[in-house]
C-alpha cells in the first residue's frame, strides 16, 4: 500500500483532486488515501487554515496530493505552511506545449525550478500600529540558494537539457539576490557540462514572450518563480494544463499550479489535466516510472485527439469526462 495524503481544499481543488484520485485508482497499484483538511472551508470550521493533524498526515505519507485552496484574509497560506513544514524546498514547474492545444507557442519544453521555502514568501510580514507601514522580509540564505541551484543542475542532467538560467534582480536587490546569484555560480562549477546564464527577472519576463524556446531550466527565488511560472503557463494553454511538484529530501507534494478558481467552482467544468499531470509527477517521485509515463502520455493523447475538452480549451465537457477519457487512454496504452 502506498500511503498518499490527499488534501482537496476548496473550490475546484475538490473537483480536480477527485479526478486525479480516480486516475490513480484506475492503475494497477495499491494506494491508501489519507484525507486531510486545509483552506478556507477548513478555517470556517476549525478556526485554522491548516490543522496540525493535516501536517502530521502529510509527514507520515509517502507523498501528498494537494488540490487548491481559497485564501483566507489575515491568515498565512496553508500551502506555504505545508511546503515549509515538509521542507519541500524545490517547486518544479514544467512548461510544455501540447499538440492539439491552440496556444501562443507550440514548441516549448522547459522547466522552472522555484525556491520554495524563503524569499519574499518567508512569512515574515509585519504592519505597525498605525497601519501606515507594512514590511515583508525577503530572506535569502546561501544554504537554500545552493541546494535549489544544485537541484536545478541535477534536473538539467536528468532531462537532458543543455543550460540552466539563473533569474534574479541583483542590480537592485544587491544583498539578497547577490547571495542567490553567487550561490548559483558557485554550484555551477560542479557542473561544467551544463551551460549557465543569468538574467534579470524583468528582462526574463520579456524573453518569455520573445524567445521562450531559448530556455531549458530556469532557477529562481520564490516570488519570481511564482509569477514567471503562471506567465509561462499562459504561453502553453493556461493554468488548466500546468502541473507542479514540490520536492524535498524527505517529502514530495504535488499540486496543479492553479488556485481554487471561484469563478468556475461548483460547476464541474474545471480542467483536471494540470492535476493529472501532477499525479504523473508524483508517480515519478514514487519511482513508479512506468505508470508516470503512461499517465503523461495518456494526457497528451487526450489533448491531441481533442474529443473531450473543458470550456477553458473551447469545449463543453465536464471535469470527470476528461478524467474518464484519460483512464480509457491509459487502458488503451497498457
Ligand atoms: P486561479 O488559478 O484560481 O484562477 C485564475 C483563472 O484561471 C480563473 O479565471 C480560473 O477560472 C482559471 N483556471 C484556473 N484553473 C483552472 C482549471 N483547472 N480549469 C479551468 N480554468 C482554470 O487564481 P485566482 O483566481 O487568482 O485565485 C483564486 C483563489 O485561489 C484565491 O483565493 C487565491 O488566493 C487562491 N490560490 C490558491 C493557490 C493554491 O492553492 N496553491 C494558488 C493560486 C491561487
Ligand atoms: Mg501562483
Amino acid at each position: 500500500m502506498i500511503k498518499i495524503a490527499r488534501i482537496d481544499g476548496d473550490g475546484i481543488g475538490k473537483e480536480v483532486t477527485e479526478a486525479g484520485v480516480a486516475v490513480l485508482e484506475s492503475l494497477d497499484l495499491n494506494f491508501d488515501f489519507l484525507e486531510a483538511e486545509a483552506g478556507r472551508e477548513c478555517f470556517d470550521k476549525n478556526g485554522t487554515t491548516i490543522p496540525e493533524e493535516t501536517i502530521k498526515i502529510a509527514r507520515n505519507a509517502k507523498a501528498t496530493l494537494f488540490g487548491a485552496i481559497t485564501s483566507t484574509p489575515g491568515q498565512k497560506s496553508p500551502i506555504i505552511t505545508l511546503r515549509q513544514e515538509l521542507d519541500t524546498y524545490a517547486n518544479l514547474r514544467p512548461i510544455k506545449s501540447f499538440k492539439g492545444i491552440d496556444c501562443l507557442f507550440d514548441d516549448l519544453d522547459f522547466l522552472i525550478v522555484r525556491e520554495n521555502t524563503e524569499g519574499l514568501y518567508s512569512g515574515n510580514e509585519t504592519i505597525d500600529e498605525t497601519e501606515e507601514k507594512a514590511v515583508a522580509q525577503r530572506v535569502i540564505t546561501r544554504k537554500a540558494s545552493e541546494r535549489i541551484s544544485r537541484l536545478a543542475f541535477e534536473q538539467a542532467i536528468k532531462l537532458n537539457k543543455e543550460s540552466v538560467t539563473c533569474v534574479h534582480k541583483a542590480n537592485v536587490l544587491k544583498k539578497t539576490d547577490g547571495v542567490f546569484k553567487e550561490s548559483f555560480f558557485k554550484v555551477a562549477k560542479d557542473y561544467p557540462m551544463i551551460r549557465t546564464n543569468d538574467y534579470y527577472v524583468d528582462a526574463t519576463a520579456m524573453y518569455l514572450l520573445t524567445k521562450p524556446q531559448e530556455f531549458d531550466v530556469i532557477v529562481t527565488s520564490n516570488l519570481f518563480g511564482d509569477i514567471l511560472s503562471d506567465a509561462s503557463a499562459g504561453l502553453v494553454g493556461g493554468l488548466g494544463l500546468a502541473p507542479s511538484g514540490n520536492i524535498g529530501d524527505k517529502h514530495g507534494l504535488f499540486e496543479p499550479v492553479h488556485g481554487s478558481a471561484p469563478d468556475i467552482a461548483g460547476r464541474n467544468i474545471s480542467n483536471p489535466i494540470a492535476m493529472i499531470l501532477s499525479v504523473s509527477m508524483m508517480l515519478e517521485y514514487l519511482n513508479e516510472d512506468y505508470w508516470a509515463e503512461k499517465v503523461r502520455i495518456a494526457c497528451e493523447n487526450v489533448l491531441e485527439k481533442g474529443k473531450v475538452k473543458t470550456p477553458d480549451l473551447g469545449g463543453t465537457d465536464k471535469t470527470m469526462d476528461i478524467a474518464n477519457e484519460v483512464i480509457n487512454e491509459i487502458n488503451r496504452l497498457c
